[in-house]
């Protein structure tokens, strides 16, 4: 099994000096750990400077959460891979389902967010995730394949290579209604297909898909342990320092144990 992935995605939450205390707070209880588990934080944009400051002397890295599909220019209110990439952020989430909701991000965007992300070698997360009434009339697997198609089948395979992907089931968001391991896994494994059928095996094995939605310190061991379940972006487990490192120890036993 590869190294896993846990990804804290704050959405918009915490004050500068709660942000400030939760950085801290988890670059000294990772510190030590010798951790297999890549960790990413992923904090609003205005707090990413004190999580890149610290990140230089802790065991993790830093996200942002969304980026212009535009370069730069008059585009008010965005921010830029640009810009992201000069602070020192190494990744992005982008498509996740309340930017798709709230501002109805689709996968043609998604593809140039993409694609601009990796020109200034930022490594984009991309999520994908149905509804619970696609999944009710069993059309989940052939959302999910659309927006994976769309969104970053157009990429060479050496790019492609550079992607996470992050399986989010919508109805699992926020809810604490976690899908099963056995969900997240069947899932997991018909992404990983469409992958290598596109891409070839290696790239597919290679691939990092992340599961999020509702994954806690109490079922992060069940869902890791799953093959094609390469780790974790999680929402709310994340804005506490002793959940989310529990979630990463949690990472560490799985590989540790396979
Ligand atoms: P929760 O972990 O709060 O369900 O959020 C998951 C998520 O949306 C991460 O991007």
């Amino acid at each position: 099994m590869k190294p896993k992935m846990v990804i804290g995605n704050w959405k918009m939450n915490k004050s500068f000096e709660e942000a400030d205390d939760l950085i801290i707070a988890i670059g000294e209880q990772i510190a030590g750990l010798r951790l297999e588990t890549g960790v990413v934080l992923c904090p609003p944009f205005l707090y990413l400077e004190l999580a890149t400051d610290q990140a230089q002397e802790a065991d993790f890295t830093v996200g942002a959460q969304n980026c212009s599909e535009f370069k730069n220019g008059a585009v008010t209110g965005e921010i830029s891979a640009e810009m992201l990439a000069e602070l020192g952020v190494e990744f992005c989430i982008i498509g996740h389902s309340e930017r798709r909701k709230f501002f109805n991000e689709s996968n043609d965007t998604i593809a140039q967010k993409t694609n601009i992300l990796l020109e200034n070698q930022l490594v984009p997360v991309v999520c994908c995730g149905e509804v619970i009434e696609e999944r009710k009339v069993n059309r989940h697997f052939e959302v999910v394949e659309k927006q994976i198609k769309e969104s970053l089948f157009h990429l060479s395979k050496e790019d492609f290579e550079s992607v996470v992907i992050a399986y989010e089931p919508v109805w699992a968001i926020g809810t604490g209604e976690t899908a099963t391991p056995e969900q997240a896994e069947e899932m997991h494994a018909f992404i990983r297909q469409l992958i290598e059928k596109r891409y070839g095996t290696e790239t597919a094995y290679a691939a990092y898909i992340l599961y999020g939605g509702s994954c806690n310190a109490q079922n992060a061991l069940d869902l890791f342990a799953k093959p094609n379940v390469d780790g974790g972006l999680i929402g709310g487990a994340s804005l506490k320092a002793n959940e989310f490192v529990a979630i990463i120890e949690a990472a560490e036993t799985v590989i540790k144990e396979n």
